[in-house]
């Protein structure tokens, strides 16, 4: 498809956007009153991070906005979507703002709406501040109220130009990696620790927009879950279980709660636990009306569909490398051989993203509200070749797709492309580029992509036909 066939199919208010995040991108990890998150720790930790590479300097935005927000004005980019370090606007986690952190972030938003760009806000990104991690992060109930303060001084700060804030970012990354799994910050590989960490997270979320509501922001609030449309890899009642614990990990464990404000439906096998009276994952109780909030906006997250088979994996392979808990996982993921994948070997399935949305519209239906899509996009080995280009046409070919999908659906108000700038890929490190402009991690050098040439071809054919 054409870019300017792309175009036509768009919506004028269609919201076509790029989307990043503190840790990745902004670097200047001790500068200006910012203290450690969890990904420092994490990242100082040998072995943890696949090239050895930590947050410190990642792609340098914090000293480097003006180059990329040059880039993104000429790509037309109609919106930017990144996180607010909880460490760098209230270090240690608690206690007043940091002047210099509103000042940054200030000079981020002011620019993006001189530019005529829209500012989206993540407010937790997966970076909480190691002081609270220390004290039991998201194990403990007092996180999510520190939280709480943390969006209440971020809405102050900037509630009068924030187009749309999101609370958390994909809660079930953090409970599945980072708690259970240990492959991501803060590496514990905790399950029932686990279990009480989604309560918290739940709880940060509903206290956050209700801090941002009495404010009150003037933007529009909302979630970013990341979802998968789920297939078991026979018919067997064994793979068909395996893959309902996995959609209950993956779509409903937050989802449900936020959108219906009530437990997430358990997996086929628990159920019968239940009738027992072990209510593993009933967690909401007296919180449930705050949880459930009805929300201005739902954050979808799409990358890849999931085959999945009863058992574990032997190697205890995760995309973020092996470990021992994930032997212990009933389930593993299998390879999908009919379909090409990224560098990160996940499948490109364009039509999920369509099967996705139907699935959310289907089980939540008038609970659900307008959808944005807040990521979607794809790792590939790009380098710059001889004559100084980075032709990265396998990209162009995964966002045509997904966004033509996307634009055509009433329901959906945009696609943010996962990223801009090739930025720091949390455990994977360098190792995985997903940006359409090419960083060298040695200089810092942005080089714009083939993928950032198609993006602003789409941009500057919608303005023309506007
Ligand atoms: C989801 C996460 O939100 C983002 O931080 C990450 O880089 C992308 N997926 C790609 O893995």
């Amino acid at each position: 498809m054409t870019p300017e066939a792309l175009a036509a199919l768009m919506r004028p208010d269609f919201v076509f956007g790029v989307a990043s995040a503190a840790a990745q991108i902004e670097g200047a990890a001790d500068e200006d009153g910012r203290t450690p998150s969890t990904w420092d720790v994490f990242a100082a930790r040998p072995g943890n991070i696949r090239d050895g590479s930590t947050p410190a300097v990642t792609t340098d935005a914090y000293h480097r906005f003006d180059e990329d927000l040059g880039l993104m004005r000429e790509a037309q980019v109609d919106a930017s979507r990144f996180s607010l370090s909880w460490s760098r606007l209230m270090p240690d986690g608690r206690g007043p703002v940091n002047p210099k952190a509103v000042a940054y972030y200030d000079r981020v938003i002011d620019g993006l709406l001189e530019a005529g760009i829209r500012p989206v806000v993540t407010l937790f990104h997966w970076d909480t501040p190691a002081p609270l991690e220390e004290r039991g992060g998201w194990l403990r109930r007092d996180t999510a109220k520190r939280f709480a303060d943390f969006a209440s001084a971020a809405g102050q700060a900037f509630g009068d130009r924030v187009a749309d804030w999101i609370t958390l970012n994909e809660p079930t990354t953090v409970i599945l990696d980072g708690y259970a799994l240990g492959v991501h910050a803060p590496g514990r590989t905790q399950l029932f620790g686990a279990i009480r960490a989604v309560g918290n997270l739940l709880l940060a979320h509903g206290l956050a927009v209700d801090a941002l509501r009495a404010v009150p922001v003037v933007g529009r609030i909302g979630i970013t879950n990341v979802h998968t449309p789920v297939e078991p890899a026979s018919a067997s009642d064994d793979d068909r279980d395996a893959a309902d614990v996995f959609d209950f990990v993956h779509n409903r464990l937050f989802a449900d709660p936020v959108l219906l404000g009530r437990d997430a439906e358990l997996p086929r096998g628990a159920k019968g636990l239940e009738r027992l009276g072990l209510r593993l994952f009933s967690r909401l109780g007296r919180d449930r009306a705050v949880i459930s909030r009805p929300l201005d906006f739902y954050g979808l997250n799409y990358y890849f569909p999931s085959r999945i088979a009863a058992g574990a994996d032997p190697h205890g392979r995760t995309p973020d490398g092996e470990t021992e808990a994930m032997k212990d996982v009933p389930f593993r993921l299998e390879r999908f051989p009919e379909y090409p994948v990224t560098g990160f070997d996940w499948p490109i399935v364009p039509e999920s993203l369509g099967v996705t949305i139907d699935g959310l519209v289907e089980r939540y239906g008038d609970r659900l509200p307008r959808i944005l899509i807040t990521e979607g996009g794809a790792s590939f080995p790009d380098e710059i070749g001889p004559d100084g280009t980075v032709d990265d046409a396998a990209r162009v070919d995964y966002l045509a797709r997904h966004v033509a999908i996307a634009a055509a659906r009433p329901e959906v108000d945009g696609y943010f492309v996962w990223t801009f700038v090739d930025n720091w890929e949390w455990a994977a490190g360098f190792t995985q580029r997903f940006g359409m402009v090419h960083l060298d991690t040695e200089t810092l050098a942005r080089t714009p992509k083939s993928s950032y040439h198609w993006f602003r071809t789409v941009q500057h054919a919608r303005s023309r036909q506007d």
